[in-house]
């Protein structure tokens, strides 16, 4: 059994059901890493960027988040893929489930759907509110992205005329895109995405920052927990870099035939991460007729649906447990003095320690049934610690493609679509003339 602890997060490897020669892996992790780390062309601008950030941007983010705080009830974000997931992951995970953040004001995402609906119900929304936008692309040239855009655009000048560029926001790449033009033809005030870092690896540039800062949560302390992060995953070794170990133990359980990894978190506030943590693998590994297929669960809603395959059905999957050792609250079962359901004998638990003995019951029923499991706990549920996970998770899911020879930083697939979209969106209208 391996268990490696790190004051912030550990990663238990003993019930993965396999064994890996992990000296076999030594000099492809060390080339994969020392590739990762020092060759520049490519999209590998994150690596650092944890470790390089300029103060003068943090305070910028945190200046406009302030200003949006005083003078809106709502930041309407529009964005798709990497330009929304992150944000939303972060502020789901660590703002409250009902109401709002202390000092947060309402952020909203539109953009990362066709619904005409939900578009609908969103202008709906804002009526009465006073209202901020960032729209965030780093192509600048997004269909889904590009429609809200216009749409939102176009309600910000009814409803502000003349003084509508001053509470437009964009966040993209500083030359290239559509986006850029509009916002220097109309100055609105921008911020830019890196060059070098891509869509589902830019949650910690101004991409991601500027929604979170809004939302209320404190960026400084999710950055200085990628800082560590970024810090301590510069080990090449792989027996003491746990993204590394993941990445192989991946790697070794797709070689033996499974399919598919369930990423299962035990707090349905992570159920964005877990889209987040999804597409970042589907789009990182999944080329080339290659890759396993990320999927998800949440403990214990699924246990009561999807537990029922994962126990006894297709043997095509396996299990990464997700686990915060801390949350921030906790409920206790009222006593009861006539205990007509029998249950006051848990009345000394929390749900929180009793969700943490259903995870026990789950990981000991799984493995019993010959799933494997490897489980990733972290001390606590906030923002330091969700940066070091997010850092953790990209840092492996480099190697993790690398590992299966495919490019981490390319999404041919998602382009793709995009073409075959156009494609039918410009035939529809010349049919239609
Ligand atoms: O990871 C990626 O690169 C993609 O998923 C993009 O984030 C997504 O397609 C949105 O692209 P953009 O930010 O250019 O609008």
């Amino acid at each position: 059994m391996v268990n490696r602890l790190l004051a912030n997060m550990s990663l238990d490897e003993s019930l993965i059901g396999i064994h890996v020669n992990w000296s076999m892996y030594f000099p492809t992790v060390a080339l994969i890493h020392r590739h990762l780390e020092n060759v520049p062309e490519q999209l590998n601008g994150w690596v650092d960027d944890p470790l390089q950030q300029s103060p003068k941007l943090i305070q910028a983010i945190n200046e406009t988040a302030h200003e949006i705080q005083l003078n809106a009830d709502v930041l309407v974000v529009v964005g798709i893929g990497g330009s929304y997931l992150g944000a939303k992951a972060v502020q789901d995970a660590l703002t409250p489930y009902f109401g709002l953040q202390e000092n947060g004001v309402e952020v909203l995402y539109v953009g990362h759907n066709l619904s005409g609906t939900y578009m609908k119900q969103l202008i709906n929304h804002l009526h009465n509110k006073e209202v901020y936008m960032n729209v965030i692309s780093k192509s600048g040239e997004t269909m889904e992205t590009m429609l809200a855009f216009r749409v939102l655009r176009n309600y910000m000048k009814n409803r502000y005329g003349n003084t509508h560029n001053n509470r437009i926001i964009v966040t993209t790449e500083s030359n290239n895109g559509s986006l850029k033009k509009i916002a220097d033809q109309n100055q609105y005030r921008t911020f830019a995405i890196p060059s070098n870092i891509g869509g589902r690896y830019s949650v910690l540039t101004p991409a991601g920052l500027l929604p979170i800062a809004t939302a209320g949560i404190d960026i400084n302390q999710l950055l200085e927990g990628a800082k560590d992060a970024a810090i301590h995953f510069k080990e090449e070794q792989v027996e003491r870099n746990m993204a590394y170990r993941y990445a192989v133990i991946r790697y070794e359980l797709y070689k033996k035939g499974y399919q598919m990894e369930l990423l299962a978190c035990f707090e349905p506030s992570l159920a964005k991460l877990q889209q987040w943590w999804q597409q970042l693998f589907a789009e990182s590994e999944g080329k080339e007729q290659k890759g396993l297929f990320p999927s998800s669960v949440c403990y214990s809603s699924d246990l009561h649906s999807m537990g029922q395959f994962i126990q006894d059905g297709s043997p095509i999957l396996f299990e990464t447990l997700l686990h915060f050792n801390e949350v921030d609250m906790d409920y206790f079962l009222p006593i009861e003095e006539r205990d007509e359901d029998a249950l006051n004998y848990l009345t000394d638990k929390s749900f929180n320690e009793i969700n943490t003995v259903a995870k026990e019951g789950v990981t000991a029923a799984h493995a019993d049934a010959g799933v494997p499991i490897i489980q990733i706990q972290l001390k606590k549920l906030d923002a330091y610690h969700f940066g070091f996970l997010l850092y953790f998770f990209m840092k492996a899911c480099a190697m993790s493609a690398y590992l299966l020879k495919v490019n981490p930083f390319d999404q041919p697939g998602v382009e793709q679509y995009k073409i075959k979209t156009l494609e039918l969106l410009i035939n529809s209208v010349i049919y239609k003339n």
